[in-house]
């Protein structure tokens, strides 16, 4: 759900803060919880205004226009998966084509909702979509996601089978790490992958983070900026990593494969949460941005 796109010059870094939870800002989640559920689902909005619509249209043009050369290819061939490009479209609709593809569904929520409870939806192959959208003022930047940001920059990947269960394990692997105390480690590797994650494909590197694949500006920096640092996925370097949350990521980590990422992700993470906590207590965090001696890069 969650991601951030440059809003701007600042260079906040986030120490690792799970990207989905409400709660942990200045100030209150946007959106109505009074209609939520007690596991935070709620039905989509019924209807919504023309304006609203049009926002979804402009927004989802100038993202599908600049998809090929930057969005990996098992993205752009689902993106049609999402319906008509010219009004907000209903995720019971989705869901009818979702399922049967990977046994995924989508369900509305009123905005961030506690990672326990995200954990638990994604376990269920339940993925939470924001009902809301942002308002004109926010075309370029929302501080929390939208259903923009949700349908477009997540649902497609659903599609994919690899990926839906790479989904689905981290939802499980997410909540045994509430229970190990872990959430701020994970959070790193969803927020590498999942929100920020490139793949290296025989054309050259893709985006397939939901984060990049959602954001006008970040998606060319991410994938052709030589300002960019890009480096190998590597599960423990990432769970050491600081990210930033209010600019373009300062580092950005590659996979080869989706079987690379599930395969890699696939084990009990309980030693390694012990492994990386015993590194970060004798050798620090790693600064966002930074690239390691050896570290293999990927350049554009
Ligand atoms: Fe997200």
């Amino acid at each position: 759900m969650k991601a951030l796109t440059p809003r701007t010059a600042s260079r906040a870094v986030n120490r690792g803060a799970a990207p989905v939870t409400y709660g942990t800002g200045d100030r209150p989640p946007r959106g109505d919880y009074a209609r939520a559920r007690s596991d935070y689902t709620c039905e989509q909005a019924a209807t919504y205004s023309a304006a609203e619509h049009e926002t979804y249209r402009r927004l989802f043009a100038r993202q599908r226009q600049q998809l090929p050369g930057l969005a990996c290819e098992e993205f752009i061939a689902a993106v049609q998966q999402l319906g008509g490009p010219d009004r907000i479209p209903r995720l019971d609709d989705i869901s009818q084509r979702l399922r049967p593809a990977t046994g995924w569904e989508l369900v509305a929520v009123p905005g961030l909702i506690p990672e326990e409870a995200f954990f638990a939806l994604l376990a269920a192959r339940r993925f939470p979509v924001t009902d809301w959208i942002r308002t004109p003022q926010e075309f370029d930047y929302v501080v929390e996601p939208d259903i923009f940001h949700d349908l477009f920059g997540h649902v497609p990947l659903l599609f994919n089978p690899v990926f839906a269960d790479y989904m689905q394990a981290y939802g499980r692997g997410g909540l045994k790490a509430s229970r190990l105390d872990a959430c701020e480690l994970l959070a790193r590797l969803y927020w590498t992958t999942v929100e920020f994650g490139l793949i290296a494909t025989p054309h050259g590197l893709r985006a397939y983070g939901a984060g990049l694949l959602s954001s006008a500006a970040e998606l060319p920096h991410s994938v052709r900026s030589p300002q960019a640092r890009r480096v190998a996925f590597d599960l423990r370097r990432m769970m050491r990593s600081r990210y930033r949350i209010d600019s373009f990521q300062a580092s950005y980590f590659v996979i080869d494969s989706f079987d690379q990422l599930f395969a890699a992700t696939a084990p009990d993470f309980t030693p390694v949460y012990a492994e990386v906590r015993a590194t970060i207590a004798r050798s620090g965090e790693i600064e966002a941005g930074a690239v390691l001696p050896g570290e293999r890069e990927f350049t554009p």
